[in-house]
């Protein structure tokens, strides 16, 4: 693991990402005792460090509440360099209020067109030195050549082991916990493939639409949005083989050979969707060919996974905001109390959110006097108030250079490798309306494994 941070430096001082994640996240880690280094943000706007502690205040009134004290610690902590990412004086001043701190950790939470000249000012102000990482958040690209160019360019000024890609839902607790629970019940392992498992499916539903930041959406959509990343880093959780020891690169070894066995797709293997509506959304291009839902099988090409079809699918304006795994297990081989099992009755289902869960879902005998079946589940819940925000964590392993958690250059690859071959208009458009479950393509896309388990949530008033 490489040294502790002793600056914390984030560009993009005045934008969205630190609105409504950093401040929150840093306020946080102040409260628990685990941030004490200097905080530098940097943007362009001719603000001064006042106008940023008022910024950060704002922020978090919005996003989790002002803590006073932690407050009071966050602002003595903060420091403030404006300038133009042009411009090599910025970075000199940056340098200058940097002091005698060495390891540097920069969060670049700025669009990725501005990565290049950012990383290079860092590198000729000599603060890429002494174990210097780097922090980027996605898109890490565009498709699979524009993530290789990203990748050549870090790796100008920051080697390998420097750059922390950030997907926030490694950082999220009930995706580590899929990890936990495999490899800390050898139970599951016998159950954990092909002879077990007739397929698996993850569902991330949104029941909200993409208005508030629809011209952005409009040039990215749903696969490049949170497929690419988000659903195939769960996937690698669910499928990779145990890794050989908790290190970090243990770890993201068994996550790259999974992704690396994921079959790249094909256009027969895809249904997107776009929500009845989305074109008259101001910032969306007129004839826009965008999905706003996918849904997609995949095949994992290894002894584990062999065979066993692995369907994924995520939308805007879905009936639900959930996001949900099962792994549905075989049926019975053979009928012996005269009814038919249903498909589903057997599973196990992970719940990332709203609420965390998991539950097993088995068939159980009901009481009387036949052997008639119902299905039941049996379910642990967890308390999501005592999870630690994405953030937070992530934030924190920077500092303490533990990169188990961010994407390494290969896996980002390998992640792209699998859905390049059906981005852009590679397949067609359907339409749907808003509070469905997509168009009913996405039926026929999994009919001959069954169908798809919608997530049911408790909508408490
Ligand atoms: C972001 C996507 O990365 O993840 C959003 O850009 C999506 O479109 C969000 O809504 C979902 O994250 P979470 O943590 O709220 O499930």
């Amino acid at each position: 693991m490489a040294e502790k941070a002793d600056a914390f430096i984030f560009f993009g001082a005045s934008g969205d990402l630190a609105y409504k994640q950093i401040f929150p996240a840093l306020q946080l880690m102040i409260q628990n005792g685990t941030l004490d280094i200097p905080i530098v943000g940097v943007a362009s706007n001719k603000w001064t460090v006042d106008d940023l502690r008022e910024r950060a205040r704002k922020s978090l009134e919005e996003h989790g509440g002002v803590n006073e004290e932690a407050f009071q610690k966050m602002s003595s902590l903060l420091q403030y360099v404006d300038g133009d990412y042009e411009d090599p004086t910025t970075f000199g001043a940056l340098r200058e209020v940097l002091g005698d701190a060495k390891v540097l950790v920069h969060y670049l939470a700025i669009p990725p067109s501005l990565f290049g000249v950012v990383v290079k000012g860092l590198a000729d102000a000599k603060c890429n030195k002494d174990g210097s990482r780097v922090i980027i958040e996605k898109p890490f690209g565009h498709d699979l050549e524009s993530a290789r160019a990203l990748d050549e360019l870090l790796h100008r000024y920051f080697d390998e082991q420097y750059v922390y890609r950030i997907d926030h839902y490694l950082g999220k607790d009930p995706v580590e916990n899929i990890l936990y629970m495999r490899f800390s019940n050898p139970i599951f392992e016998p159950m954990w493939d092909r002879s077990h498992v007739h397929c698996v499916q993850i569902t991330m539903a949104e029941s909200f639409g993409v208005e508030d930041r629809a011209s952005f959406y409009d040039s990215v959509g749903t696969i490049r949005d949170v497929f690419q990343n988000h659903l195939l880093a769960v996937l690698s959780n669910i499928c990779m083989e145990p890794p050989s020891s908790s290190s970090s690169e243990a770890i993201r070894d068994s996550r790259a050979m999974l992704l690396k066995a994921v079959r790249p797709m094909t256009t027969a293997d895809l249904v997107r969707g776009q929500y009845a509506g989305y074109q008259d959304i101001p910032g969306v291009k007129s004839g826009s060919t965008t999905e706003t839902f996918f849904a997609a099988r995949l095949w994992i090409d290894n002894w584990r996974w062999a065979g066993v079809p692995i369907f994924i699918r995520s939308g805007k304006n879905l009936p639900e905001t959930c996001t949900e795994i099962r792994l549905r297990f075989r049926r019975p081989p053979q009928e012996i109390f005269n009814e038919v099992v249903p498909e589903a009755s057997s599973h196990l289902r992970m719940r990332i959110s709203p609420d965390v869960s998991i539950a097993l879902g088995v068939r159980l005998k009901q009481p009387g006097e036949g052997m008639i079946g119902e299905d039941i589940e049996l379910e642990i819940q967890e308390d999501a108030g005592k999870m630690m925000p994405p953030y937070e964590r992530l934030l924190g392993d920077a500092i303490h250079g533990d990169d188990s958690l961010f994407s390494r250059e290969d896996l980002v690859i390998a992640q792209w490798n699998v859905v390049d071959p059906i981005l852009n208009d590679a397949t067609p458009i359907y339409h749907y309306e808003k509070g469905t479950w997509g168009p009913d393509e996405a039926n026929a896309l999994i009919a001959e494994s069954g169908s798809w388990l919608n997530p049911k949530v408790k909508h408490h008033k």
